[in-house]
This record gives C-alpha cells, structure tokens and sequence, in this order.
C-alpha cells in the first residue's frame, strides 16, 4: 500500500482512513468480502496511531461499508442496491397438479455432468468440506463396530444418533425423547414419509412459493394437487396469505420451511413460527415443516423449530445432515408429531432402515465435537461466499436485477426483467459448462421463468467469478 497520510489537510486523520479504504475498493485493491488490514497493520504503515485507525474503521462501519466480526477483523461488506430484493408475487388461490417431470429430469442430468460447474445445486458442505474429519471418523468406526455395520439397523435408527439429536434439541428448548424420533434415508425421504402419512391421492397441499423442485415432484409423484402460497424475501411465508388460502381452499397440509426457505433464503422469526402453528393447529391442519437448513443461519442464532410451539402434535420436522455434512450418506430425520405409528409403518414399508456405518459415524461425528467445529466453519464461508457472489452479480447481470440477500443456507434467488427466459439460460449456460436452476421448477404453475436460483455453496474459485460473468453476458446477449 502505497498511500500516505497528510497531515497538513484539512481533514481528520480518521477521515483520511476512510477516503484510503474507499479508494482501494474503488480501485479493487479490497474487494468485497475481503478482510481489511489489521488496526496494527494500517496504523504501522501510515504511521498513525490505533485508536485513529479504529476510528475509521468504526466510521467505516456506521456508514455499513464494513462489518466488524468476532475475533477476526473487519471486513468490506456487499453494497446493495436501494429496493433490490424480489418483488412480492399476488396469491393464486387456485390448487394446480405438478408437471416437472421433463425439465427436473434435463436439470439432474446437467449436475451430473462431469466438467460441469454446479451452481444449480444446493450443497453447501462444498463450500467447507469436512471430509477428512469425516474419513478418520468412519474409519474408526469401522474398526470399533466389525462386522456390526454390515448388519441391517433398527427400523426407526441407530440408538446413540438418535441420543445425539435429542440433546442438540434440546438446547433450542424442544425437550423429546430418543423414541420419538425416526432416523430417515435423508430430508427427502423424511418428507416422503410425512407428506403420507397426513394426506392422499388428490389432497390440496400448500406450499411455498417459490419452493423446492424436491416437495414439487413429491406431490406430483403421490397424485396430490399444491397451492401455492408467496414467501417474503424476509420472513417465511405471507401469513395474511396463507389465511386467505385456508379460507377458500381445502386445504389438508401444509409444507414450508420455517427455518431458512430454499430457494429465497428468509428467515421465519420465532413469533411467527409460534403464529404460524397456532394458525394451523386452530384448524387441525398438518404442518410439515422442512428444517434441513436450520443450522446453516447467518444471523446470531438459529430459530426455534415450529415444533417447539406444538400444542396439539400436528407438526412433523423433517431435516438431515445432507447440507451440512455428506449429501451422499443419505442420513436425514423425522419428529413424528402424533403421527409416530403412521411414519414407523411407512419408513419399514419403503425402506426397512437407513445406512447403519453412517449413521454410526455421524453419531460419533457429534460426539468428537466436529460436528460443531465444522459447522461453524461452514457458515462463515457460506455467509463469504454468498456477499462474494451478489456482488458478483450486482457487478455483471443487466440492470434492474433483483437479488434475494439469504440469511442462511447457499442458494441465491434472482429476479430479471419479465421478459427474460431462464429456461433459455439454463440451455445456453450448460453449454458453457456452468449448471443452474431455472425458476420454472420452483412452482407447479411455471411462474418465474425469469427468475433463476444460484449455489453458491461452492469451493471459491476463479471458475465461479467467470461463470457469474458469463451468466450476466448471457442474459445481456442472448436470453
Ligand atoms: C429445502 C430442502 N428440503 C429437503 C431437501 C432434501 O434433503 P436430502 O438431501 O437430505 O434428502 C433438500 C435438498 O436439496 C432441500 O433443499
């Protein structure tokens, strides 16, 4: 750094630092999400003291160009454009059959392609990998368990797994005993399970809006109908919607996320998770709630599950460890509500029991306390990640766009002019090698076709700046 304080201007030192940072941003010598030099470093090397450099930073801070964070520094954060969020969709109050078939089965083959960067999907775990953690792990289980692992496990899960996520529920206030969770072959299974277990063929059940593709091919699979209800970019579901809806429609159940929504990233404060209960309860109607990114909050702590304001056991909580550990160990889990006997009966009709080695290891996973390290680890490169990419797109994608600013999870959601076509970009895009998600699969009544979702549940590479950049010449020439 180059740049020298003048002490002969008519301006404060402390202002001095300002302009500095302001200038290596504007001149990309900082960019966003990077850390700042330390108060001890810039005080050295312009020669001023500490608390003058604080001073600036602080400034700095009020005037939201950088945030401070707990024992590590500061840091420049994302500017955002005035009244850039999603805009708030109209209640369609009619129930509509999924149709998703063709575009989701073009969607998974992409991910599936080998040399193809996957910004469609949701894994989060990439952004911080805890692999080797998880290998010493399995490895040690392996030699401690023999033979054991290669038996089939009990049908509602491995006993000391299931101890484990009783007492982490714990913490968040829900008091539950091992029994009355179900271990399931992860989230999915889970709200396969639940979603049957509470309503038939030709059901109506509502969901968000836009929602996940996964709950979409659910109902379309079970022959049930969905209607849809708006998500705040903010707070979860419209709940003056949703009442609407439960006035004029039939409704059997319900599916929302309470913790962080995929695919606009709000998050549903406690006291309207508690309403949102009451509200359903009052009228005895099911809520599944889809809790599989609880832990990945970038706020000050995580939510309370809508089952903690249970008073009548019609909520089911489905998560699992796919978005914070393994995808691929299909582990994942159900709080039954009332419903215990329904989902026992169906998890031993459908899949008999869930991978016992992984379960196992996951047990010992949180037992060793890497569980935690390496959740925190993960949310702090997720958080990263997610201000690195909307600047990105801020930066590169046509004027007007509108970006969803997650408060968790890995996914951003993006709204274009209306005359843009996703399903356009996603076609281009894979021929470029860069996979993404189309906003058509996020509703059964193909809204949002010019909206697309964005992981940015990465390893950060050069490769993810580049793709970004082509998306937005995409859009800018061709879609
Ligand atoms: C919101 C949501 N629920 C459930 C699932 C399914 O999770 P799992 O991979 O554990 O089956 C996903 C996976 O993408 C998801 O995004």
């Amino acid at each position: 750094m180059s740049a020298v304080i003048q002490r002969e201007l008519d301006e404060f030192l402390y202002q001095q630092v300002v302009r500095l940072i302001r200038q290596m941003q504007q001149q990309q010598l900082l960019r966003t999400g990077e850390r700042l030099p330390s108060l001890r470093q810039l005080s050295s090397q312009l020669g001023i003291s500490i608390p003058t450099v604080r001073q600036g930073y602080e400034e700095l801070e009020r005037l939201g160009l950088i945030e401070a964070r707990d024992r590590s520094g500061y840091y420049l954060k994302v500017q955002r454009q005035p009244e850039c969020r999603p805009g708030r969709l109209p209640l369609s109050n009619t129930p509509v059959p999924v149709r998703q078939q063709s575009l989701l089965e073009q969607f998974y083959q992409a991910v599936h392609q080998p040399g193809i960067l996957p910004l469609g999907i949701a894994q989060p775990s990439m952004a911080q990998p805890s692999e080797k953690a998880l290998l010493r792990t399995m490895r040690r289980v392996t030699t401690l368990a023999g033979q054991q692992v290669m038996h089939y496990g009990p049908i509602d899960g491995f006993a000391p797994l299931k101890r484990q996520l009783a007492l982490r529920y714990l913490d968040v206030g829900l008091s539950l005993q091992p029994d009355e969770l179900l271990i399931t072959n992860g989230g999915q299974e889970a709200l396969a399970i639940a979603l049957q277990a509470v309503a038939k063929a030709g059901d109506v059940i509502a969901v968000e809006s836009p929602t996940y593709f996964g709950v979409l091919e659910l109902i379309e699979t079970l022959g049930m109908l969905a209607v849809e209800i708006p998500v705040c970019p903010d707070d979860g579901i419209w709940l003056a919607d949703l009442e609407q809806a439960l006035g004029s429609q039939p409704i059997k159940a319900c599916i929302f996320s309470t913790a962080i929504s995929n695919p606009m990233g709000s998050f549903m404060p406690d006291a309207q998770r508690a309403e949102l209960v009451q509200m359903l309860e009052q009228r005895g109607i099911p809520l599944i709630e889809d809790d599989v990114y609880g832990e990945l909050y970038f706020g000050a702590a995580r939510g309370r599950p809508a089952q903690c304001f249970s008073r009548k056991g019609l909520v089911l909580t489905c998560s699992s460890f796919s978005k914070t550990v393994a995808p691929s160990y299909r582990v994942g889990w159900l709080l039954p509500g009332r419903y215990g006997r329904q989902v026992w009966r169906l998890k031993r009709a459908l899949s008999f029991a869930s991978s016992l080695l992984n379960q196992w290891t996951l047990s010992e996973f949180i037992a060793s306390g890497e569980y935690d390290r390496n959740l925190k680890k993960l949310r702090l490169a997720l958080k990263l990640n997610k201000e690195r990419m909307m600047a990105l797109v801020q930066q590169h994608f046509p004027a007007g766009t509108r970006v969803s600013n997650p408060q968790g999870g890995a996914v951003l959601w993006i709204e274009l002019a209306k005359s843009a076509d996703c399903s356009l970009l996603f076609q281009q895009a894979l021929q470029h090698g860069i996979s993404i998600a189309p906003g058509t699969l996020f509703s059964p009544s193909q809204k949002f076709r010019n909206c697309l979702r964005l992981s940015f549940g990465v390893r950060w590479q050069p490769e993810v700046e580049l793709a970004v950049q082509q998306l937005g010449q995409l859009l800018r020439t061709r879609c």
